[in-house]
């Protein structure tokens, strides 16, 4: 039988998967966002995922964008790229992934297969969405329909490491739908697959591949904060310690975004599930969510130095993505930094050339249009994100963007002659 891809949830994993999927099957992308539906018809795609002419490609390819259930009935595969985000609690949300499941389980028909994308714990897909599946549609699992998981491993922004070239994970819920599902990635992924022995081993692959760098990023943070005490630049101990072989070369820096700062509090909530208190895990966390505030500290300690007023202090930050050069806001740390510092009323202004403002999150923002350069403003300049433009700010640049001493926090690593560095 021929194939009929849908794929429910077009964010930035859902839309480059299946424009990747549009250039050889029959694909129909569901979402139940209408202007996000719209701007993707229109040709355009705010997260800069996909160029323009790609939107359209897809377009012509066949595929079609929708929010109506109707037009994705007649699909025999659904692949759910829906967000898995964490609540107020660092608890999982599963409302999307459970809502999406109840989609397609209202219109599941025999032989489909349901692959789940979306970063979960171990179990969610067999023991969250399988009971779902049946009971919406009344049909039985491994015998009338199946599922399968391959987690995504694609990064914002990044336009070498695309959808088909990243070696993917594939699995399947019984060993002839596992290979099923593994020719079908097969096709469109030139990197290849690896086949994984079932879903819950897939599962546990994807969360601790960000998990293992959450913690590895929290312990260069960590030491970052104890050679600060020591007065020892930590980019100089990484350099010199990277020449071992072995050393995994990782900076100290902000952890936001929605995986690396978000996935391992799945895994933490089902360890505790079942009884066990994962600490390490959690310790990096709270070391990783600490580092806004100890970067607004950094800043108030250095104008308070330097003989500067802190209420109606003018403070310029460079950056609020959570990540350089792309425009995804979702749980950036940078936010934590300019609340800190409104807390001692200071006036704090943004300049992010990445970012779209007409986006939620970032409307309470106070946003500059250009960088002020010769502006002699600023009592304090925070350099938080790493994007390219960023780079190429001069010394002089921040000596005339301020008012009075310069005072450059650099979290990146990226200026040449800071107050102080991460
Ligand atoms: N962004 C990444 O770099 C990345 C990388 C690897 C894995 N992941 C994982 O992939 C999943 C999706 O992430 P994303 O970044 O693409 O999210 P996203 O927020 O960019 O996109 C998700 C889309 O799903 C839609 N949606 C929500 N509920 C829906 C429903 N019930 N039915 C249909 N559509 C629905 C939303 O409207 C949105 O357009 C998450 O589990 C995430 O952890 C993300």
């Amino acid at each position: 039988m021929n194939n009929k891809i849908c794929i429910i949830g077009l964010g930035y994993v859902g839309l480059p998967l299946a424009h990747a999927f549009s250039e050889k099957y029959e694909v129909v992308g569901f979402d139940i966002n209408k202007p996000r539906i719209d701007e993707l018809n229109s040709g355009f795609d705010r997260t800069l995922e996909l160029t323009e002419n790609q939107v359209k490609e897809s377009l012509k390819n066949g595929m079609k964008f929708t929010l109506n259930v109707e037009d994705i009935k007649d699909c025999n595969i659904y692949i759910v790229t829906v967000p898995t985000p964490i609540d107020d609690n660092n608890e999982p949300d599963l409302t999307p992934i459970v809502k999406s499941t109840e989609t397609i389980a209202k219109i599941l028909k025999k032989d489909d297969i349901v692959i789940y994308e979306s970063t979960v714990y171990p179990g969610v897909t067999e023991e969250v969405c399988v009971p779902i599946l049946e009971e919406f549609s009344g049909l039985k699992f491994n015998e009338t329909f199946f599922c399968g998981y391959s987690p995504e491993r694609i990064n914002p922004g990044d336009k070498e490491h695309t959808v088909t070239k990243i070696l993917k994970i594939t699995s399947g819920s019984t060993p002839e739908i596992a290979k099923k599902v593994d020719n079908l990635y097969k096709s469109i992924i030139t990197a290849g697959t690896h086949l994984a022995p079932t879903i819950k081993v897939a599962e546990a692959a994807k969360v601790i591949e960000n998990t293992q760098r959450d913690v590895n990023i929290a312990l260069i943070n960590e030491l970052a904060m104890i050679f600060d005490l020591m007065n020892i630049n930590t980019h100089d101990v990484i350099e010199a310690a990277g020449t071992k072989w072995n050393f995994i070369k990782l900076t100290p820096g902000l952890v936001g975004g929605h995986c690396i700062g978000v996935d391992p509090y799945y895994l933490t909530h089902k360890a505790q599930s079942l009884g066990y208190m994962p600490n390490l895990i959690l310790g990096a966390r709270q070391i990783n969510n600490g580092m806004s505030k100890l970067i607004a500290d950094k800043a108030i300690k250095k104008m308070v130095k330097f003989d500067k007023k802190l209420k109606n202090a003018n403070i310029l930050l460079l950056g609020v993505t959570f990540k350089e050069n792309c425009p995804d806001m979702r749980n950036s740390k940078v936010m934590d930094i300019i609340k800190e510092l409104n807390e001692y009323e200071c006036n704090v202004e943004v300049y992010d050339y990445w970012v779209d403002r007409s986006d939620k999150e970032t409307k309470h923002l106070n946003f500059i249009d250009e960088l002020p350069l010769n502006s002699k403003k600023y009592d304090s300049i925070i350099v938080a994100v790493g994007h390219d433009k960023f780079k190429e700010i001069t010394t002089d640049d921040y000596k005339n963007m301020s008012n009075g001493e310069p005072i450059i926090i650099d979290v990146k690593g990226i200026v040449e002659k800071p107050t102080w560095r991460l």
